[in-house]
């Protein structure tokens, strides 16, 4: 008997029509034939279905109920209908229920099988799509990258798709903009997710000993050499390696990854004999890598190499949508160290709006910081504007305030800085004098009477200090 890759189920209550439909699918697919709705599902709860073709109206269960348990057990199969001119508008209905396309009675086979190619190939995309989610939901390290911003989204597409490809990409962005990230997501999303994922970091290393953590020594190659070892393009072989810091890789290094990138092999210091790599080149950096080209700092034969699909990730304040999303994604990942144990942790509109406005040198790690900091002293569940840190109150620019408006911030926040020091202060000296007032009075050089008033304001309990 012949093997098929696709099987496809067909309903019809005339025996006709299953004839015909029969006859001329059997040679390309294998074909299952049910005379109503309900034969059809027990066809889909004991075989491997990849496409359903199926008549509205049958006795028993019609198409729309078939379509409606396909769509419930089966999401994964593309259903079509198969009806007669006058009930186009039923069919119209299913569409809307979510049936994959239709057809009309009567069957001109050509157009039929152009169909079927047609949903098999949408299928598989669809099955591939529900697999690359569970396979990633098994990748700890994997995590998702959460935008709501255009342009990261066009970004994120593009890294969709050269994922599958065995193409080097080139990431630049600032510091903290998911650099990493990013390039994690390359790798989980190809077709060597499985295979290694190795990170070097080469503005971390110091430059002699960089080369033998990128491609490994022999025994005896330098003092301390004292055994072979593995270096980080031998560790990827099959999988990705993400170097970086590119822009800090010194010159001389340079020709040596040129040369690994154009001949996919290398020798270990200290070695003769070359060793073959399969390994798939992500670099980052988080300089402007054509202008170090331009400053003849990074040749540009191997930035045109690396760079043959570039992703730059947008600093965080030219994506402002994005900070509500990644707070909330935030305080979800750090609501269990909140000081008074709250169960839900939310943010006030004023706290949301003067995080929009600040600049975020540090990008989206700096914000996690900020969200993990102030999370711990929020009170009644909420982070207010007055659990921000001073600098981010600071330096937040708060857009188009009048001038009383204005005043009112800078004084809000000048009584907020004196507060934190005030209360800072009060509560060192009291450490320092075991809560005794007297002696810190002397050494604050404020007399007894001011330091009992801050005492009282901040609400300190000096028995805390004994
Ligand atoms: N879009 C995002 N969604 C969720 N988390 C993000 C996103 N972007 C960044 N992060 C988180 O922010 C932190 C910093 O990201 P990452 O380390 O990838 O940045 P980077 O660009 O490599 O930074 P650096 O230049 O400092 O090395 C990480 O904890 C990362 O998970
Ligand atoms: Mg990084």
């Amino acid at each position: 008997m012949e093997t098929f890759e696709h099987t496809i189920l067909v309903a019809d209550d005339e025996e006709k029509t299953l004839k015909v439909l029969d006859i001329n699918l059997k040679n390309k697919y294998r074909v299952i034939l049910a005379a109503n709705g309900s034969e059809a599902i027990e066809y889909l709860k004991n075989e491997t279905v990849h496409l359903v073709l199926t008549d509205l109206r049958m006795p028993e269960q019609g198409g729309l109920d078939l379509l409606k348990y396909v769509q419930q057990h089966y999401k994964h199969i593309p259903v079509m209908i198969v009806t007669a001119f006058g009930s186009v508008e039923n069919a119209v209905q299913a569409m809307k229920m979510g049936a994959y396309d239709y057809i009309l009675k009567p069957i001109q086979i050509a157009e039929l099988e152009r169909l079927i190619e047609k949903a098999l190939h949408y299928a598989r995309l669809l099955n591939e799509n529900v697999e690359l989610k569970e396979r990633l939901k098994k990748y700890e390290g994997y995590r998702e990258i959460i935008t709501a911003n255009p342009n990261m989204k066009a970004l994120l597409e593009t890294m969709k798709h050269v994922a599958a490809t065995n193409a080097n990409v080139l990431i630049e962005g600032e510091s903290g903009t998911g650099k990493q990230l990013l390039a994690a997501s390359v790798h989980y999303m190809s077709a060597r997710a499985d295979k290694p994922f190795i990170e070097i970091n080469c503005g971390a290393i110091p430059a002699n000993l960089l080369e033998s953590e990128l491609f490994g020594h022999e025994k005896g190659a330098f003092t301390g050499a004292v055994s072979t070892k593995k270096g980080k393009f031998e560790l990827a072989d099959k999988g990705t390696i993400f170097l970086d810091e590119i822009g800090e890789l010194p010159l001389e290094l340079q020709v040596k990854l040129l040369h690994v990138l154009e001949n996919q092999k290398f020798t270990r210091v200290g070695g003769t004999q070359y060793i073959e790599t399969d390994a798939r080149i992500v670099a980052a950096t988080n300089r402007k890598l054509s202008e170090e080209v331009n400053k003849k700092n990074f040749r540009s034969d191997l930035y045109y190499r690396l760079k043959v699909v570039y992703l730059q990730i947008p600093p965080l304040r030219e994506r402002k949508e994005d900070i509500p999303l990644l707070v909330n994604n935030f305080i979800e990942k750090y609501k269990d160290l909140n000081a008074d144990k709250q169960a839900s942790i939310s943010i006030s509109e004023e706290a949301l709006c003067i995080l929009q406005s600040y600049y975020w040198p540090g990008n989206v790690r700096e914000l996690e910081n900020i969200i993990q900091q102030t999370i711990i002293f929020a009170k009644y569940g909420q982070i207010t504007s007055d659990s921000l840190p001073s600098e981010i109150l600071e330096n937040a620019i708060i857009p188009s305030l009048t001038k009383e408006e204005l005043r009112y911030e800078k004084n809000k926040r000048t009584g907020k800085i004196i507060r934190d020091i005030e209360y800072n202060f009060v509560r060192r000296i009291l450490a320092k004098t075991g809560g005794n007032i007297t002696k810190a009075a002397a050494i604050s050089g404020y007399d007894r009477r001011q330091i009992q008033n801050l005492i009282k304001k901040y609400r300190i309990h000096t028995e805390d200090f004994r």
